[in-house]
């Protein structure tokens, strides 16, 4: 069996050379991606296709090499198995529907069987992957999952979800509940299939106030850490964008195993306020990505110094943009690899 440098890491050991993934890294700046796209007809239906997804999560370790490969699919799919529809319109972003901010969860029907094609992803991908490439499964935090199952849409403010918490805590702290318990049974599910670590995806973490952060934040990604460390022995990283001030709190009392930093994080800061030995995860622009040029292994060079003495896996601070150039990602790579 080969080696898993990233997996290691995540189990806390420093590595001279990070290992590297991009969030995002299955997707839309890949010719590859795009032919199978156009092909297939539209995100969805290449998320439900078990072949297609497996095709996608592989594309990028075969042109690049990294050290994880990420399972393509998305955040949303747990609302479509929560019963809400979910259809994806270019141009406009995804629409969940009925909006529960003004509908009863309990009169949605569960659909559950949505899950098995993801299922299928993961044991077609796992019997594929090389020997030393770490396979991450992935599901978004029950706050984030429940501004769009609030709103039926993206937001910028995440308003429907933080009034919805502010008037109704009862009602929101059922959907959260429901959310985890779902949310369990899919990342157990995915362990069981064959991935080796998972993310936790906090998109909006950010819109929240600190006192609200531990409520919808904190306190459901707890649940989730020990209730899936109860029933499987994989690392989980934990990535709270936009957290800020939030981090230290969110890194001592989660439980998480690892922590993702976003682009807006001071890693001098981060290196002493997060527990000593945490491993980090982090945390370079992707819009540095996008622009390239000098500063772009000179931005490399300093966030691998800043975390040199920790167990660092490199990645971007969010999901690397659909017109970033092949060769700006090859060029971040050669910085990676490269010693120091
Ligand atoms: O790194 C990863 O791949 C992790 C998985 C992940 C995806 N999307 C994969 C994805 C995560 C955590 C998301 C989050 C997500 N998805 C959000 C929250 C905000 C954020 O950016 O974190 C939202 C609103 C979505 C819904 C979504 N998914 C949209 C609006 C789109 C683009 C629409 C389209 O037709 O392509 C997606 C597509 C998507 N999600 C891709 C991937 C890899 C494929 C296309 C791409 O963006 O490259």
């Amino acid at each position: 069996m080969g080696f898993r440098s990233l997996l290691a890491v995540l189990n806390g050991e420093r590595q001279a050379v990070p290992p590297v993934w991009f969030m995002r890294q299955a997707g839309r700046y890949l010719p590859e991606y795009r032919a199978l796209r156009a092909e297939k007809g539209g995100f969805l239906a290449l998320v439900y296709d078990s072949d297609a997804a497996a095709e996608i999560t592989l594309q990028p370790i075969r042109r690049f090499g990294f050290d994880g490969a990420i399972l393509f699919s998305d955040i949303l799919i747990v609302p479509h198995a929560m019963g809400q529809t979910l259809t994806f319109t270019a141009g406009e972003g995804p629409q969940l529907a009925p909006q529960l901010a003004g509908a009863r969860l309990e009169d949605l029907s569960a659909a559950p069987h949505h899950l098995d094609a993801i299922y299928e992803t993961v044991r077609k991908v796992a019997t594929a992957l090389p020997n030393e490439t770490t396979f991450l499964g992935f599901a978004g935090a029950p706050w984030t999952v429940a501004t769009y199952m609030a709103a039926g849409e993206g937001s910028r403010d995440q308003a429907a979800a933080r009034l919805m918490a502010y008037r109704e805590p009862e009602r929101f702290s059922a959907l959260i509940d429901a959310i985890v318990d779902v949310t369990v049974d899919y990342l157990a599910g995915q362990v069981a299939a064959g991935v080796h670590a998972v993310q936790i995806f906090d998109s909006w973490s950010g819109s929240l106030a600190p006192q609200e952060f531990d409520r919808w934040v904190i306190a459901p990604t707890r649940a989730i850490v020990e209730r899936l460390k109860a029933r499987t022995a994989v690392p989980i990283i934990g990535f709270p964008k936009g957290a800020g001030g939030n981090l230290p709190r969110y890194a001592r009392e989660t439980g998480v195993d690892a922590v993702g930093l976003d682009e807006t994080v001071d890693l001098v800061w981060a290196d002493e306020a997060l527990p000593k030995g945490l491993p980090v995860q982090g945390n370079l622009d992707p819009l540095l990505l996008l622009a390239g040029g000098d500063a772009l292994p000179a931005a490399v060079r300093r966030i691998r110094e800043a975390l040199a003495a920790r167990p660092h896996v490199f990645n971007l601070g969010h999901g690397i943009d659909k017109e970033t150039p092949i060769a700006h990602v090859e060029a971040a790579l050669a910085a990676i690899r490269k010693p120091l």
